[in-house]
C-alpha cells in the first residue's frame, strides 16, 4: 500500500511537472496568429503531401509579412498561379467578377486588408465560393507567391 502511494505522488509530481513546461514552452509561432478565415480556429499550418517550407515560408510563419512583395521575379510566378487558379472568379488583373475585386480598398472580410489575413483566406478558404486552396494542393510558397502578385496590383 504505501509503495503505491508513493508511486501515486511520484506521478502526480510528473503530471504537475509536465503541466508547467506545457504552460511555460511558447507555442511553435509564437509572435503571429494564424487563423481560419471560416470559423476564426487557430489554423493549421503543417505541410500538404509533399510540401517543403521554403525559408520564405519560415520567415513568414515568424513575421506575417509577405518575404516576396516586390520581388519582380516572385511577382512574375503570381501572376501565373493567379490566372491558372483565381481568375474564374477574381478576373484578370483581380478587378472583380464573381468574387470581389482584389484591388481596391474595399474588402468583404476585414482581414483582406493583411498579407496575414490574405494567406489566411488563400490557405482555409472563405465563405461561400472562395474554397480552401491548401485543400486543393495550394503549397504555402505558392500562397506567397500570389499575395506578391496581388499586392503588386495596388496603386
Ligand atoms: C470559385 C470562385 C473563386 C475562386 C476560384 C477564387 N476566389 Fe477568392 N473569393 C471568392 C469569393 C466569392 C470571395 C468572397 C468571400 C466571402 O464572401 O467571404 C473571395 C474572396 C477572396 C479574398 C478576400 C477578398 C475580400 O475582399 O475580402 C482573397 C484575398 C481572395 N479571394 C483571393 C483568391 C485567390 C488568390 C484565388 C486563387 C488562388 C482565389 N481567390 C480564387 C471567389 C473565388
Amino acid at each position: 500500500m504505501r509503495f503505491n502511494a508513493r508511486i501515486s505522488t511520484l506521478v502526480s509530481i510528473i503530471y504537475a511537472a509536465s503541466t508547467f513546461v506545457a504552460l511555460i514552452t511558447p507555442p511553435a509561432f509564437a509572435d503571429v496568429q494564424f487563423r481560419d478565415a471560416l470559423d476564426d480556429s487557430p489554423l493549421d499550418l503543417s505541410p500538404i503531401k509533399g510540401e517543403v517550407f521554403t525559408d520564405q515560408v519560415k520567415k513568414f510563419h515568424e513575421t506575417g509579412i509577405d518575404p516576396y512583395n516586390g520581388n519582380a521575379d516572385a511577382i512574375a510566378i503570381g501572376k501565373d498561379l493567379f490566372e491558372n487558379n483565381c481568375v474564374a472568379c477574381h478576373e484578370e488583373g483581380a478587378t472583380g467578377g464573381m468574387g470581389p475585386s482584389l484591388v481596391d480598398d474595399v474588402y468583404t472580410n476585414a482581414r483582406a486588408n493583411t498579407d496575414l489575413g490574405k494567406f489566411e483566406i488563400i490557405h482555409s478558404g472563405a465563405s461561400g465560393a472562395m474554397r480552401s486552396f491548401s485543400k486543393r494542393g495550394i503549397t504555402q510558397d505558392q500562397i506567397l507567391h500570389l499575395i506578391a502578385y496581388i499586392n503588386s496590383l495596388k496603386k
